[in-house]
């Protein structure tokens, strides 16, 4: 896969260099004055086709994913209520969470099967830009820095930033400079926003990295950590299941608020018919809708083992 996607790049760079046009890449036919994007083209935004005023009609015409009918997204289940592992009746383990519930509405809009691929969150940004999955929907925050590996869909949720702890350390925490003390040991998710955040504002403290966001909740719990930066949202809704945890202060942070989807980069079309989709969502009341099933089930009493590894 990763081969032919190398191969397939390298194919398109000297087409380019010998200014070859339509070198068959795998996009769709657009109009004649705007050359195709295939997906492995490089993203400059040059020859993009401009699907904003396009009907939905039009841009299910010209969709492109990595499988033929299927819209493939990676998540990250680490995150409640945006995405986490329920418990169904009979006891099994089961995708949930309102971006769960949000990809199956964008899929079923456009007409795509949807299939999800669970991963840690920081693979979520290799795989779109090895061209492996269409969409990531993971609560992504659009950083600027990301904008290379991704095309970021409209903002379609807002989690806010924080610092949690646990009840018996709240009073160490009380100012955002009882953040910043050598000797603390201080979590954040690989790949993460919060790991921006917890290198600045707790530069003097141990900072550590962990793989997912239920490891940090379970090493807090277990007094194995002094604090965390997490998704405001998440932290609460953790909270509620481990009464100890503490979120002692909302955290800054301007320079990409919000969650996106993150679409592969060059898909125009796509990012179109997800916008399109989560306006849908959003004006039909589907998604408010979504949040509070998802709130109601990481706090229900048919979730269990919050936790632990769900994963095979
Ligand atoms: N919003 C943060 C970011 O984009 C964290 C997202 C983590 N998501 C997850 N499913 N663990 O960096």
């Amino acid at each position: 896969m990763k081969k032919t996607a190398k191969i397939l790049t390298l194919i398109l760079a000297l087409s380019m260099m010998l200014s070859l046009a339509a070198c068959g890449g795998k996009a769709p036919e657009t109009p004649a004055q705007s050359p195709e994007t295939p997906a492995e083209a490089p993203a400059n935004g040059e020859g993009a086709v401009d699907y904003s005023t396009a009907s939905l009609d039009e841009i299910k015409a010209a969709l492109t994913t990595v499988v033929d009918g299927k819209l493939t997204m990676g998540t990250s289940p680490d995150f409640a209520p945006y995405e986490f592992y329920a418990i169904d009746e009979k006891g099994n383990p089961s995708l949930a969470g309102f971006d769960v519930a949000l990809a199956q509405y964008i899929a079923d809009y456009l007409g795509l099967e949807l299939e999800i691929i669970p991963m840690d969150f920081d693979g979520i940004v290799n795989e779109l830009m090895a061209g492996n999955i269409d969409i990531g929907m993971a609560g992504i925050s659009p950083k600027p820095e990301r904008a290379t590996a991704m095309d970021f869909s409209d903002v379609y949720y807002e989690g806010k930033q924080c610092f949690v702890t646990v009840k018996d350390k709240a009073d160490d925490f009380k100012t955002i400079e009882d953040l910043n003390k050598a000797g603390l040991s201080i979590a954040a998710q690989n790949g993460s926003i919060q790991l921006d955040l917890a290198n600045r504002f707790s530069a003097d403290a141990d900072v550590v990295s962990l793989v997912k966001v239920t490891d940090i909740i379970a090493e807090l719990v277990s007094g194995k950590l002094d604090g965390a930066y997490v998704e405001t949202v998440v932290a609460e809704s953790y909270a509620k299941n481990y009464p100890q945890l503490h979120v002692a202060m909302e955290v800054p942070y301007e320079e990409a608020e919000g969650n996106v989807v993150g679409v592969q980069k060059g898909n125009a079309a796509l990012l179109a018919g997800v916008n399109m989709a989560l306006k849908a969502a959003a004006d039909d009341g589907s998604f408010a809708q979504f949040v509070e099933q998802a709130n109601a089930l990481a706090q229900g009493e048919t979730y269990l083992g919050l936790l632990e590894d769900k994963e095979a």
